[in-house]
């Protein structure tokens, strides 16, 4: 059985919004062998967006002992398991069967845009507020909890009968990895429960009041438990072995960027994007639409907060580009389309697909194309997808400026997109900060196994792990200052536009 005296590896599972991965660590850090799959993404309706729970489990079980047999090891070398996953994702499913009851709700989904709003208008939602920490948004988990219990016919009686669980993705995962049906751990992290709008960010428990105001009966919510803590033994995929660690994904890219102090930012460029800035044990109200958010806990111990700046669309602009408008055809092919142009022509690309998040949390804005004159073609449009994820991070940058009162000195950057250059260039420059990228880019799956690693002693301390952080690129602003604001004020503009769009 895993989690034996010769285990030397730690399995991270990362359970992202496109796929799950799966990746084997030894004990420098080093990444011993990786395997990732891709789930389908429903569309059932515009602003839909769902995930099959099921499919993805299924998955698991193929990526796990594949990657094992990929690193040539067995169950019994696993020292501990770690979790990281898409946030936010909400999937409820029959406790005997194991069943989801219906397709995981995703969290770009806006179909409770409306609900939100009008819960939002609630003389109680000022104290909602102040309680969970997180904007009346559609982005968090309690209404598409709510949206499933009035939509799956006679999903809140059996709710309240306690027949239904409720869970985001790590929940799932480990529930099905600790024996599903026969006996599995029902269980939330400290940072995923952060989101689910149903927490009381200073107690880090259910809040009655949250709970009654959202109309969840408690009976289906999980148990809260600190980021680092064996959660029970795996029965499934790795025998034996701990479950040691779950963290929200972007918790766990802070985590694997090794920022453990107050200060420390970083920002992981996905699908979305998110930028999270380390608050220590203080918990810091944001009064320019950045959220805080748990950014880990260990056991025993209290939490360390962040304050967050949540950017909906960033990657998936450029997939947009390739897939719904077929202007380039693989994503990294956008550098080039890019390049054949020295500047944005005038054109300004806001992608209010879902909304915007940070720093202005409308559900009502829709994405505009906006400056477009015949001058503009295709090289410029491309340059306006790639600037957009650049000027939403410098709102973010300015937000939490503001309500930090630390200005960031560089800041640490992973994901995909950190693999265009012109981008990054692009993002030092109207920072008007260094950018920098560590050499172990895979930021999410090394702070899942971060955390389980030191969960179990496998690693002894926050200092051992800080020491394999080594940086590999670099970008240095060097944008005359004078453009840079032009350009912003010509975005900010842009951005008005997309407001009022959903009436
Ligand atoms: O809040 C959503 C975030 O956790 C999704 O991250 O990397 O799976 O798109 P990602």
């Amino acid at each position: 059985t895993g989690g034996g005296p010769s285990a030397r590896y730690v399995l991270a599972i990362d359970q992202g919004t496109t796929s799950t991965r799966s990746i084997v660590f030894d004990q420098a850090g080093r990444l011993v062998a990786v395997r990732q799959h891709e789930h389908h993404q429903f569309f059932p309706q515009p602003g839909w967006v769902e995930h099959d729970a099921a499919e993805i489990w299924r998955n698991l079980r193929r990526l796990v002992p594949a990657t094992l047999a990929d690193a040539g090891i067995v169950a019994e070398q696993v020292a501990a398991v770690g979790i990281a996953n898409q946030r936010e994702t909400t999937v409820v499913w029959n406790r005997r069967t194991g069943e989801p009851i219906h397709r995981a709700i995703v969290w770009q989904d806006t179909r409770t845009a409306a609900l939100m709003d009008s819960l939002g208008a609630d003389p109680r939602a000022v104290e909602v507020v102040r309680r969970c920490g997180l904007p009346m948004a559609a982005y968090f988990s309690a209404s598409r909890l709510r949206w499933l219990l009035e939509n799956v016919p006679g999903a809140r009686r059996r709710a309240e009968d306690g027949e239904l669980l409720f869970g985001t993705m790590e929940t799932w995962l480990i529930w099905n990895l600790t024996g599903g049906p026969d006996g599995g751990v029902h269980v939330t992290d400290v940072t995923n429960a952060s989101r689910d709008m149903l927490m009381n960010i200073r107690t880090l428990q259910w809040d009655p009041q949250l709970l009654d105001f959202f109309d969840i009966p408690a009976a289906v919510l999980p148990e809260i438990r600190p980021s680092l803590e064996v959660y029970g033994l795996c029965r499934e995929l790795v025998p034996g072995a701990p479950i040691a660690a779950a963290l929200g994904d972007q918790q766990a890219a802070l985590f694997g960027q090794t920022c453990f102090d107050a200060g420390d930012a970083k920002c992981t460029y996905g699908t979305g994007s998110f930028l999270l800035l380390n608050t220590g044990s203080e918990l810091v109200n944001s009064s320019h639409g950045l959220i805080p958010t748990v950014a880990y806990q260990l056991a025993g111990e209290p939490p360390t907060y962040a304050l967050e700046g949540s950017i909906a669309v960033t990657g998936s602009l450029v997939q947009w580009l390739r897939d719904g408008l077929g202007l380039i055809s693989s994503a990294p092919e956008i550098e080039t389309l890019a390049r054949t142009v020295t500047d944005n022509g005038g054109c300004y690309v806001v992608p209010a697909f879902a909304g915007l998040f940070a720093p202005h949390w409308r559900g009502e804005a829709r994405g505009v194309i906006a400056g477009l004159t015949s001058y503009v073609n295709k090289g410029h449009l491309a340059r306006a997808v790639l600037e957009a994820t650049g000027w939403q991070t410098r709102e973010v940058i300015d937000a939490m400026n503001a309500d930090s009162g630390l200005p960031i000195r560089a800041l640490r950057v992973d994901g995909g997109m950190t693999a265009n250059n012109l981008l990054m260039q692009f993002v030092a420059d109207i920072l008007d900060t260094p950018v920098v990228r560590p050499m172990m880019a895979e930021t999410v799956s090394l702070g899942a196994a971060y955390a389980a690693g030191l969960s179990v002693g496998f690693w002894p301390d926050l200092a051992s792990l800080r020491r394999n952080w080594h940086r590999a690129a670099q970008w240095t602003p060097s944008m005359d200052a004078a453009l840079r604001e032009r350009e912003y004020e010509n975005w900010k503009f842009a951005v008005t536009r997309t407001f009022g769009w959903v009436r």
